[in-house]
């Protein structure tokens, strides 16, 4: 049985990480969080108290930081600012969070000879042409676009670096884009899925075309855990299920499902800097450690999505006029 400390456990890939651990091991969870905007106790309802603890605050608290990591075996990194449409508007956070607060973890996993485990996005190799026909690998260059990706970038090279200098027992995972339920209703799925349920028309960004390469949280954090289990100390793995879609075939999935006309969504305003379209080449991860991505059928995965999202109206609603009154300003 280890004990996990898991930063960032209340928001959307942290929580279904949650849940996926508690459900599926014996380990026990230890949850830090600030509850910034994206951050909902909800997501935790209902698990099991022996196994289960809840700790607000910051990952840039050193003291709290570093009394949480001593009592710990794993320590498992989610907790981020995450959307790039607000790290456009007020990156200052983004540094806050993503890159002191990610210091001051290292600094307390080495302290204590602590396995650390850090949760990355494929938005830090940049972008890829639509013809192009490479995938991202773990020996792509880092090339990111926004300020979000680029303090994501920043953070992984500072747990690189302390893994090579301090000996760190760190491993780094770059995922792409998840969905799945808990995720907050800025981001792209849950915003036209909730748009529709409240009569408003789904927002596309530009044309359309651009490429996101979509994963279940589910498979996520399956594929977290074996990296936990069996990774090798100091390796980066990327984790995608070869799921490229470009954002327009994916809203009109969304309007098949909920029995809206295919065309009846709006264009707006482009994203400044907009990544045309990530895809990740996972045969590390699936070789070495002989991971397999379970929820393989998107169709099915949207179609749960959405029933989670018509279900869960009272997680979702205190969210959502703010979320859209912020879009509006922007033009989208
Ligand atoms: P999210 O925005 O839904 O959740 C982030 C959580 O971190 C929230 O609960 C928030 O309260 C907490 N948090 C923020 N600042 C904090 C701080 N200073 N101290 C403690 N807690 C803090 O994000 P998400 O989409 O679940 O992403 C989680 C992680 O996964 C991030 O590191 C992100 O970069 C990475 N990631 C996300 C995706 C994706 O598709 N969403 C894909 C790949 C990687
Ligand atoms: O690739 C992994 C990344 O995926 C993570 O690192 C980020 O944390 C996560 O937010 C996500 O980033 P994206 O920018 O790809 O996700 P978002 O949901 O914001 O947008 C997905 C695509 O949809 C993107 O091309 C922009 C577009 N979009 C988004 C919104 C909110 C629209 O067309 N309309 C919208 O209303």
């Amino acid at each position: 049985m280890q004990r996990l400390l898991v930063t960032g456990g209340a928001g959307f890939i942290g929580s279904n990480f949650v849940h996926y651990v508690l459900e599926n091991t014996d380990q026990q969870v230890t949850v830090l969080d600030k509850l910034t905007y994206a951050g909902n106790l909800e997501s935790l309802k209902g698990l099991p108290e022996e196994r289960f603890t809840f700790v607000h605050g910051d990952i840039a608290d050193a003291a709290l930081v570093d009394q949480l990591v001593a009592e710990t075996d794993v320590v498992v990194h989610y907790a981020a600012e995450s959307h790039n449409d607000n790290s456009l508007h007020d990156p200052r956070p983004f540094l806050d969070t993503n890159i002191i607060g990610t210091y001051t973890l290292i600094e307390a996993a080495r302290k204590h000879d602590k396995r650390f485990h850090h949760i990355s996005t494929d938005e830090v190799y940049g972008d890829l042409e639509l013809d192009d026909p490479e995938r991202f690998t773990e020996q792509t260059p880092y090339n990111p676009s926004s300020p979000y990706s680029s303090t994501k970038a920043g953070s992984d090279l500072l747990v690189r670096a302390w893994v090579r200098s301090f000996g760190l027992q760190a491993t780094i995972s770059n995922c792409s884009n998840n969905y799945g339920p808990y995720q907050h209703v800025e981001k792209f799925i849950p915003r036209q899925i909730t748009n529709i349920i409240d009569g408003i028309r789904p927002k596309l960004y530009g044309k359309g075309e651009n490429v996101r390469d979509w994963i279940h949280a589910n498979d996520h954090s399956s594929a977290v855990l074996a990296i936990i289990a069996k990774g090798k100390i100091g390796e980066t793995y990327l984790i995608g299920a070869d799921g490229e879609k470009n954002n327009k075939d994916v809203v009109e999935l969304i309007l098949k499902h909920m029995g809206q006309s295919p065309d009846a969504y709006d264009h707006v305003v482009d994203r400044p800097g907009h990544d045309l379209r990530y895809a990740i080449d996972s045969t590390k991860l699936r070789t070495e450690l002989g991971w397999e991505p379970q929820f393989s059928n998107f169709d099915a995965g949207i179609e749960a999505t959405i029933a989670w999202y018509r279900d869960n109206e009272d997680w979702w609603r205190p969210q959502k006029a703010l979320t859209e009154a912020k879009y509006k300003e922007q033009g989208q």
